[in-house]
């Protein structure tokens, strides 16, 4: 089998509606489904998505407009996406990534965004510069469990 040696890219820009939150999340999940990932990956990175994507809403712009971009690559069987605002920043990162920590508990918000995409993502990267916004990026591979089953089923039938 001829392995793809280009990766494939994709960007997506959309107004800081809430609204826009489920079209992030749908849009992201159609273009990692190339991958074929099990139910339980592409749930996984809906919810992280949905919550880096909310988390430029109300926390990056406060629900004023503003612009929330995506940009999603596959790479052999991984998938990366950043995910930007440019709105107000956060001050200090690692007290933002604590559990349960919320600067808007007015809001009924958990504090536990960040802590969800750590635990639905292989790896989550924070970049925030105050009053010029905030880039989350993160990564998961794809596990081929298929392709794996097929493979070894070659091997026990050579046998
Ligand atoms: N894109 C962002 N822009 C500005 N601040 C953010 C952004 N994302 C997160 N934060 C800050 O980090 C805190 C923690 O985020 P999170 O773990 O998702 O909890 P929650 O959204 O429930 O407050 C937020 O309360 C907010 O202060
Ligand atoms: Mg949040």
């Amino acid at each position: 089998m001829i392995k793809e040696q280009f990766e494939n890219e994709m960007k997506l820009e959309f107004t800081s509606k809430s609204s826009n939150e489920a079209f992030a999340r749908i849009a992201v999940a159609a273009f990692v489904s190339q991958l074929d990932p099990t139910i339980e990956e592409l749930a996984d990175i809906k919810t992280a998505v949905s919550e880096a994507v909310t988390n430029s809403i109300i926390h990056g712009y406060e629900n004023k407009q503003g612009i929330v971009k995506i940009c999603g690559k596959l790479k052999d069987n991984k998938i990366i996406l950043e995910i930007s605002d440019s709105g107000k920043g956060i001050e200090n990162i690692d007290v933002a990534k604590e559990p349960l920590y919320t600067t808007k508990p007015n809001l009924e918000r958990s504090g536990m965004g960040f802590t969800i995409m750590e635990s639905f993502m292989d790896k989550v990267e924070v970049e925030s510069i105050v009053d010029v916004g905030t880039k989350v990026t993160m990564e998961k591979t794809i596990k081929k469990e298929d392709l794996l089953d097929e493979e070894e089923l070659k091997i026990t039938t050579k046998e």
